[in-house]
């Protein structure tokens, strides 16, 4: 099965990724550079956060020519490196809330923690002529929780690049752009849309798939939750554990569970799909993945339902603001993060790593 366009215009596709399933889908050739910069040639964007995307969105947006501007605490450690990144006190760099009212787009890309605490203050400033832009549809979708409720006499709009602000940088730099979603939350003016996938492109997205902020923070909260990185450490350790109750080598174990998986067959799926990895792979092999495949699928798939429906009902999203709202939340993370470095499994992972092929003299 292979996509198809059904219908292309200028600035618009509509692609087929499966049968039946139209969906919308830019792309940035439809926004050259000078297209951005009559666009945008009243704005000012205001980067709240100097994060991972407040970093990565901020820097691409300023090469593109825009006019840029970054909003953080004074003396913080992203206000430090703000500077360190050319961003100038008083010129480009302000405070959070002298940034907002100096912007007329406002880039919300704080923390999400950040974002529910800072609400209070932030909401005043949010002036009629301003367009509010999130990168997860995490405050204004939960906003039961988070209490970000959006004022109702503004265009708020959504680009959540499917990657860290590092690789929305790197990608820019080598003249490729990241894949993203976007979504139009609330459209006062009637250009929303426009205004988003404007946005998408100008911070340096390739191809920008459209959906609702509703399935973007559902699928994201799911699946980093999931087989991106929840289901992976725990699949990881239960084969793992397994192999070394039946007396198996730290290395053995290791071998057989994340190295081949990491260094041979997962680069295989990604760039030819499983059926190409299947076919890589020794009959042997072959036979058993087919015949357990569908087992382990079996087995997890009421996990994974469990996991849709605690996203879902928000309770996810209290655990994360409950626990991200600490003072002391990065020396929380830090020792969970230590206790995952000391398990046997990555402590094993540290000594392999030294033998592999690209290590030896
Ligand atoms: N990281 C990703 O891979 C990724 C990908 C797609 C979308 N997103 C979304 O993009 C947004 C930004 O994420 P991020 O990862 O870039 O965030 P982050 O790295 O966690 O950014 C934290 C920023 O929030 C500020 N901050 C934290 N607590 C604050 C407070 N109480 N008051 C004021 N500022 C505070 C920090 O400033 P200080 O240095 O002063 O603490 C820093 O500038 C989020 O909505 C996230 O879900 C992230």
């Amino acid at each position: 099965m292979t996509s198809a366009i059904v219908q292309q215009t200028r600035g618009v596709k509509r692609i087929e990724f499966a049968p039946g399933t139209p969906e919308t889908v830019y792309e940035r050739a439809d926004w050259p550079r000078e297209k951005l910069l009559e666009f945008f040639k009243n704005d000012t964007f205001a980067v709240i956060g100097y994060g991972s995307q407040g970093y990565g969105q901020g820097l691409n947006l300023r090469d593109n020519g825009l006019n840029v501007i970054v909003g953080v605490r004074k003396d913080g450690a992203s206000w430090k490196a703000a500077i360190e990144d050319g961003w100038v006190p008083g010129k480009t760099l302000f405070d959070v809330n002298e940034a907002i009212e100096k912007g007329t787009y406002v880039m919300n890309l704080l923390s999400d923690a950040a974002q529910s605490e800072t609400w209070p203050a932030i909401k005043p400033l949010l002036t009629k002529e301003k367009t509010l832009y999130f990168s997860h549809g995490f405050s204004p979708v939960f906003k039961d929780l988070t209490h970000v409720d959006i004022p109702k006499d503004i265009d708020v709009i959504l680009v959540a690049p499917k990657g860290s602000g590092r690789t929305v940088r790197s990608l820019f730099k080598e003249g490729r752009g990241i894949n993203s979603s976007f979504a139009v939350i609330q459209d006062v003016s009637g250009k929303a849309e426009e205004k988003a996938v404007a946005l998408g492109v100008a911070i340096g997205s390739g191809y920008l798939y459209q959906t609702t902020a509703e399935r973007e923070v559902y699928s994201d909260l799911y699946g980093e939750r999931g087989c991106l990185m929840g289901a992976l450490q725990g699949m990881f350790l239960a084969q793992y554990e397994i192999l070394r109750e039946n007396g198996h080598s730290p290395s053995e174990a290791f071998n057989e569970t994340v190295e081949e998986a990491t260094q041979s067959l997962y680069p295989l799926v990604g760039a030819n799909g499983m059926d190409y990895m299947y076919a890589a792979c020794s009959t042997t092999a072959r036979r058993g993945a087919i015949d357990w495949s569908s087992r382990f699928k079996d087995t997890l798939k009421p996990v994974f339902a469990d996991l849709y429906d605690s996203v879902k009902t928000g309770k996810e999203t209290k655990r994360s603001l409950e626990y991200n709202s600490q003072p002391n939340y990065r020396e929380l993370y830090e020792k969970e993060l230590e206790e995952i470095n000391n398990q046997e499994i990555w402590q094993v992972g540290k000594e392999v790593r030294k033998l592999r092929p690209e290590n030896q003299d």
